[in-house]
């Protein structure tokens, strides 16, 4: 059976959980295949607002199973806040419904202590993604399997030596793996071939939905390097990271109306001043895991081509439209000057609340065009319109 991805087409945040989430009800399993808890997907659901970092979306679908694939990284400690969050306010996560693979890299107190003494150029969420995806591709990094087969003493103690995490006051693997070993026990019900059982899945052609975190400008190949996170957040991922060959019919490209980039690096279109801080304000733009207030810009399509280039989408989500309500005129970048600068097209904004609109003909014209306009430069159809944070603020089917 196909499968379907969901992907960031912008730097993050454009609003992949909530339709993640939407799809997952038309979804038997949800996969997270790279990434870590540097993520922050934000869900509503019947008016209580979920942050989820490293847990697919799928997990607030009751009937979903949800894997947390290969190319994953795994704080074990904040996976394990994550999951007792959830239940405590009424989530069922028994095991059966979450698969962690043995083959996640650990994200140890050492890469967190690393990451938030040395991340400050790139400005990265301090969550020890860029050093324990460095110990990965060195070729010594601890993975969960080695964890829990007894080397987790031993690997910590070569991390503290290859990272001179001594001056960072972390010297004592002893005590550091006192501190995990317990957290992993409790993680391990959850830890499965993960693999084996996508593929299961698939071959019993049940409903799989691929989950993706930050965005396609993130992307460690295909991003702004150097500031990108240190992960393939574009499709490629899905194969090196989920582990499984699977055909993706449905490639949905999410895309924010507008632009946002937490951390530093370039953004051409970014604004500033009044009209910056009322995207920042009505996007309520500051980041989901860090708190960090969000650099705002126009909407950037010589980017966003590069990002269709690289991914494929059969379709876009076009996501939080309803915040450029109230701005005239709505601009948007088409193109580059000779010296690189955007070149802008100016659009007719709306001023009219879009928030209980269900019908895409109830738009008002300005919006529709303005749709339309980005729906016929990307050459992609806009399938879904997000209008709001609520669940049912959504025009366009779900359905395959
Ligand atoms: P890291 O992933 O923590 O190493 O951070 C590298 C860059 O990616 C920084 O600019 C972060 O702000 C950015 N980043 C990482 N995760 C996210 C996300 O989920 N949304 C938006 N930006 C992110």
């Amino acid at each position: 059976m196909p499968a379907t991805i969901v992907l960031g087409a912008q730097w993050g945040d454009e609003g992949k959980g909530k339709v993640v989430d939407a799809l997952a009800s038309a979804s038997d399993v949800v996969v997270r295949f790279q990434g870590g808890a540097n993520a922050g997907h934000t869900v509503q659901h019947a008016g209580v607002t979920s942050i989820l970092h490293l847990l697919p979306s799928g997990v607030l679908q009751p009937h979903t199973r949800n894997v947390i694939a290969s190319g994953c990284v795994v704080d074990p400690f904040a996976l394990l806040e994550e999951i007792r969050t959830l239940v405590e306010s009424g989530t069922e996560l028994a095991p059966g419904r979450l698969l962690v693979s043995g083959r996640c890299h650990l994200v140890t107190p050492i890469h967190r202590a690393v990451d938030q003494a040395t991340g400050g150029a790139v400005g990265t969420t301090g969550r020890g993604i860029g050093p324990c995806h460095g110990d990965r591709i060195l070729r010594r990094g601890l993975r969960i399997r080695d964890a829990l087969d007894g080397f987790l003493e031993e690997r910590l103690a070569a991390q503290i030596a290859s990272w001179g995490a001594g001056s960072l006051g972390l010297d004592e693997p002893a005590l550091l793996a006192a501190q995990m070993a317990p957290v992993l026990e409790t993680l391990a019900p959850y830890v499965a071939d993960t693999e084996a059982a996508l593929a299961e899945a698939l071959a019993r052609d049940e409903r799989v939905l691929y989950e993706g975190a930050q965005g396609a400008l993130l992307d460690i190949d295909h991003g702004t390097y150097p500031f990108v996170t240190s992960s393939s957040t574009t499709i490629g991922g899905a194969f090196t990271g989920g582990g499984v060959w699977v055909t993706f019919e449905r490639r949905i490209g999410v895309v924010k109306a507008y632009t946002t980039r937490v951390g530093n690096g370039p953004f051409p279109t970014e604004i500033e001043g009044p009209t910056a801080e009322f995207l920042r304000e009505r996007g309520r733009e500051y980041g989901a895991t860090t708190g960090r207030p969000r650099r705002c810009g126009w909407l950037d399509l010589p980017l966003l081509a590069q990002a269709v280039r690289t991914n494929g989408y059969t379709e876009i989500a076009l996501t939080k439209i309803d915040c450029l309500t109230g701005l005239d005129p709505v601009r948007v970048a088409t193109g580059r000057d000779p010296d690189g600068a955007p070149v802008y097209r100016e659009m007719e904004g709306w001023g009219s609340d879009i928030g209980e609109v269900r019908d895409w003909d109830d738009l008002p014209r300005a919006c529709r065009e303005y749709v339309g306009f980005i729906e016929t430069a990307l050459g992609v159809p806009i399938a879904l319109l997000s209008t709001g944070p609520g669940r049912d603020q959504l025009l366009g089917s779900l359905e395959p």
